[in-house]
């Protein structure tokens, strides 16, 4: 296992985990997490680049660590912690903001996206620097791969052009990452259920097109029947709708089957009974893992060690790196440490 390569990913603790995080991002890595020596981390400082509530934020992070154990990783094989618990995130994402050249940042499509939405004047420098945060996170484990969607794919470019600039002026002190998306057939990227032109997602503006895997089981049923599709009658396989394209892509991704027994089981029949055969599978895929969670967040005492062993594992690592960093740098070790 130490010999492994190593893997880094994470989630930020705000809003609902959902149907398209579960099969885009969070079953991945439970499928792969035999292959490798895996960091999966809550990103909560990266949280805080929007206003947030810290009541929620709180309670935000303890369920996504339980929903995390729940979807399946195993937090013995894997590490599974806390960003803000290991101060070293904060303190290396300082120093490579420092070798980040702003055109780099400016130039990321996500920070343009979510600038433009609201106003200039009220956006944080912390949201145009999230993504040196995010090298940080990457850098500090020597990481090998992380798997991630397809969206985060100029982050870790920028990633992998900032480990470069600092190993080419200071000297080779980190490991070059590569980006692994869309592995596992798990290139599944799920569209939300009544716009199916953009992706499924906690910031839409309602929350009928959204699956998220702690909605009542009867919830997840109706916002299924109510999924927008056409107005033709039955499954064209040759050319669906994006609504119907976005049933069976979610189909496929919950029951890894082929495009024969796509087409086998669904050409010809009626909406209705996709629609009720998706939410079958992904029903039950969900109920397990609401149960699973329901148990876990019984037991606050347990995850809390899960989360101590998880810091403490990551610490070390981070540390390591830490005074790689300090050491090239010329910022003098503490005295006594
Ligand atoms: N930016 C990622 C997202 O929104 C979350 C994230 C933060 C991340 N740090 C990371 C993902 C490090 C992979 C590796 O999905």
């Amino acid at each position: 296992m130490t010999d492994s390569p190593i893997v880094f990913s994470g989630m930020q603790p705000s809003g609902d985990l959902h149907l398209g995080n579960l099969l885009g991002a969070l079953r991945p890595w439970v499928l792969e997490q035999h292959l490798f020596h895996n960091y999966f981390c809550v990103v909560d400082l990266h949280a805080l680049t929007v206003p947030q509530d810290p009541l929620l934020l709180a309670a935000k992070s303890r369920e996504l660590v339980a929903l995390y154990i729940a979807a399946g990783i195993d937090p013995v094989r894997s590490t599974l912690f806390v960003q803000s618990h290991v101060h070293e995130h904060s303190e290396l994402a300082w120093i490579l903001g420092c070798f980040t050249p702003m055109g780099w940042l400016e130039r990321m499509t996500q920070y343009k996206d979510k600038s433009r939405k609201s106003e200039r004047e009220r956006t944080s420098s912390g949201l145009f620097n999230y993504p040196v945060l995010m090298a940080a996170d990457i850098l500090l484990y020597k990481t090998n791969f992380v798997p991630v969607g397809e969206d985060q794919r100029q982050h870790l470019e920028l990633t992998r052009n900032i480990a470069n600039r600092f190993n080419g002026l200071v000297g080779e002190t980190f490991v070059i990452p590569e980006p692994r998306i869309g592995h596992m057939g798990a290139g599944a990227k799920v569209m939300s259920l009544q716009e199916p032109g953009t992706k499924m997602s906690k910031s839409a503006e309602s929350d009928a097109g959204l699956i998220a895997l702690l909605d009542p089981i009867d919830q997840v049923r109706a916002k299924f029947r109510r999924a927008k599709t056409d107005s033709g009658t039955g499954v064209d396989l040759e050319s669906p709708s994006a609504g119907v394209a976005n049933l069976l892509e979610i189909y496929r991704a919950l029951t890894g089957c082929t495009s024969d027994t796509l087409r086998s089981e669904f050409d010809g029949i009626g909406y209705g009974q996709l629609k009720d055969k998706v939410a079958d599978r992904a029903i039950a895929a969900i109920e397990p893992i609401q149960a699973r969670y329901r148990e876990l967040t019984a037991d606050p005492a347990t995850l809390d060690a899960i989360l101590r062993r998880g810091a403490d594992a990551a610490r070390e690592v981070a540390a390591e790196t830490m005074s790689a960093v300090q050491g090239r740098l010329g910022l003098l070790p503490a005295a006594g440490g």
